[in-house]
């Protein structure tokens, strides 16, 4: 069960979430089924590559064009009730979140391409998302980014440690391998699970170090059973 951890009374924490033109959209559309199974208000933005490799990597329909159809597309994607998550035009600057006065609790891109991180980097907001970010930046708001990108030139690595240097936080989507993940889904919560843990959602994706007997505990009896019976049943 995903809860948040933090929750001012009578408000509910506004996620902003960026899903930008990197492979991986798969973290953008896990992250966003956890921040509303939270209860937190999930605000999206796509950038217009992001859409196209949501058309090639996901499956089922591609996405529709206009932003009305959007909605119900995404909406039936993560099988969340029309209005619970609410889709903005990428090209909307009107967007609450494109002003300080306004900004949300915290801002996720995932994936993040390095197109936009290298942009943020140098505060050019020509885009609303880029500007949400730049936003977030200045109030000293989270700012959680999910590169995905290999090799990784040095302008990326000095974009990156600009960007820690300003405050933002870098979550590459490197899986970790010591819970024997056994499908595409495990390997992507991995990722997911640590960046919302971080701005105050405890999602049940991922069991942390040490606490779930046996999978998580490296070379422990139990997850090698497991690990091996995931393995049989591939092969069988
Ligand atoms: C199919 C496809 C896959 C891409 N994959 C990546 C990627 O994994 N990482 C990356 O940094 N850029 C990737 N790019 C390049 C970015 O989409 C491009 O730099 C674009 O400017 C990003 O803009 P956006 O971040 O505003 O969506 C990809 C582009 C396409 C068309």
């Amino acid at each position: 069960m995903t809860r948040l951890r933090h929750r001012m009374k009578g408000t509910r924490m506004k996620i902003l979430l960026g899903i930008s033109g990197a492979s991986g959209a798969i973290y953008g559309v896990r992250a966003a089924r956890e921040i509303l199974s939270s209860g937190a208000e999930l605000h999206l933005l796509v950038t217009k590559t992001a859409w196209e490799i949501m058309a090639a990597e996901l499956p089922g329909a591609p996405p529709p064009a206009s932003l009305p159809a959007r909605k119900r597309w995404i909406a039936a994607l993560l099988s969340a009730p029309p209005g619970a998550c609410r889709l903005y035009a990428e090209d909307d600057f009107r967007i609450p979140f494109a002003s300080g006065s306004n900004s949300p609790d915290a801002v996720v891109i995932a994936p993040c391409s390095m197109g936009m991180l290298g942009r943020i980097a140098h505060g050019v907001s020509s885009s609303v998302l880029e500007r949400c970010a730049d936003v977030a930046l200045k109030e000293r708001r989270p700012l959680l980014l999910v590169p995905r990108e290999t090799p990784l030139s040095s302008i990326h690595l000095e974009n990156m440690l600009a960007l820690s240097r300003a405050g933002a936080e870098i979550f590459p989507a490197c899986p970790g391998f010591y819970h024997h993940p056994g499908s595409v889904e495990e390997m992507v919560d991995f990722v997911v699970s640590r960046v919302l843990t971080r701005v105050g959602i405890d999602t049940a994706l991922r069991p942390r170090w040490g606490e779930a007997a046996g999978r998580e505990e490296k070379g422990s009896k139990r997850g090698e059973r497991s690990r091996q019976a995931r393995i049989s049943r591939r092969d069988s």
